[in-house]
């Protein structure tokens, strides 16, 4: 375990006004958001598009680190480099999805568990050679009538603490992400104590599992409404819930959190980040970690057509740029107005 580098890596994906690209959409999800626009979810397009994300020019302003899957950490940026080099020479840390799926956990019907540690040590090895600085570990936590259970709860726990340990040992800063869905139409103080439960869980286990949590993030979920809840509660709520839920469970010692965006609407997303990022005398550094709600606009702009690119990396270049201003609590909406 090399701390400095671990530090360093840190440090950098969480440098001022910067997050996370999430890239790392399994080829089940690509196929899902390739069918939205109407494009055949081959090796070759899944390649193309996420060569026209990183390619986006000035991106690094706003995007500290990339989030790769398996796949595409062994494909090339249309220059011939490996796309984590090619990342890596913009000042882009790349990383790594190493989890193997959310997959049904016996006898608890309706929830998930994440699989994937066997053989990771070995993984974990051959992605750090590939360049993989940092990696991701997500879990699904579903809310509804008498769930989550408590042995949902512990078993990924257990699991994001396995993995971040074996990152750890692998100087890979660990993204710890326990999900907890927007689907239902659960009530926001639902979420509240869900959430407050899950990163309870998830907490204790790193701390028997021996994870230093300097040298980790936390990629949370929004505390939200469900989906499907009557009353949807606004942006202070959000924010003000969110954070006293991270104030009540995430040591000070850990660096910072980064969210997902889950199904919020890409200005939400962004609102919500804003209003959290503004909060005084926060521990940690908060800031985004999105797939949808930086994506969205440029793959509905791009629609596989090579013609559309240009417009498409404006389209994305924009999301991020909106969201570097929130994560330093700088948002506002007329700023979605103003020309780069
Ligand atoms: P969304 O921002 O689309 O929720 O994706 C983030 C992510 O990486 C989920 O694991």
């Amino acid at each position: 375990m090399d701390t400095a580098l671990l530090s360093q890596t840190a440090a950098a994906m969480l440098g001022a006004g910067k997050g996370l690209l999430a890239a790392d959409e399994s080829s089940a999800t690509a196929e899902r958001r390739f069918a939205s626009i109407g494009v055949e979810c081959t090796e070759a397009n899944r390649r193309a598009y996420r060569n026209l994300l990183f390619s986006t020019a000035e991106i690094e302003r706003f995007i500290s680190g990339v989030i790769l899957f398996d796949e595409t950490i062994r494909q090339r940026a249309d220059d011939g480099r490996p796309f984590a080099d090619y990342l890596n020479a913009r000042g882009i840390v790349p990383g790594i999805k190493v989890d193997g799926g959310a997959k049904d956990l016996a006898l608890c019907r309706g929830e998930k568990v994440t699989e994937g540690l066997d053989g990771l040590r070995e993984r974990l090895a051959g992605y750090f050679e590939l360049g993989a600085r940092f990696a991701k570990w997500r879990a699904v936590i579903t809310i509804g009538d008498d769930l989550p259970t408590g042995a949902c709860l512990a078993a990924n726990a257990h699991a994001l603490a396995r993995y971040a340990a074996l990152c750890q040992e692998a100087s890979i800063v660990p993204i710890i992400e326990p999900e907890v869905l927007l689907d239902g139409g659960h009530t926001i103080e639902r979420c509240e104590e869900v959430t407050e439960a899950a990163l309870r869980a998830t907490y204790e286990a790193l701390a028997v599992f021996k994870v230093r949590v300097e040298y980790a993030i936390l990629k949370a979920s929004m505390v939200v409404s469900g989906k499907a809840c009557a009353r949807q509660a606004g942006v202070d709520e959000v924010a003000e819930r969110t954070v006293r839920v991270l104030k009540r469970t995430v040591p000070a010692a850990q660096p910072g959190v980064v969210f997902l965006s889950g199904g919020q609407s890409d200005l939400a997303a962004t609102a919500h980040l804003n209003a959290m990022a503004s909060m005084p005398a926060l521990p940690w550094v908060l800031s985004f970690s999105y797939s949808r709600a930086l994506q969205n606009p440029a793959l509905a702009t791009w629609k596989g057509q090579a013609g559309n690119t240009r417009a498409a990396q404006d389209a994305f270049h924009h999301r991020a740029r909106m969201n570097g201003l929130a994560s330093r609590g700088k948002w506002t909406p007329e700023a979605e107005k103003r020309p780069a």
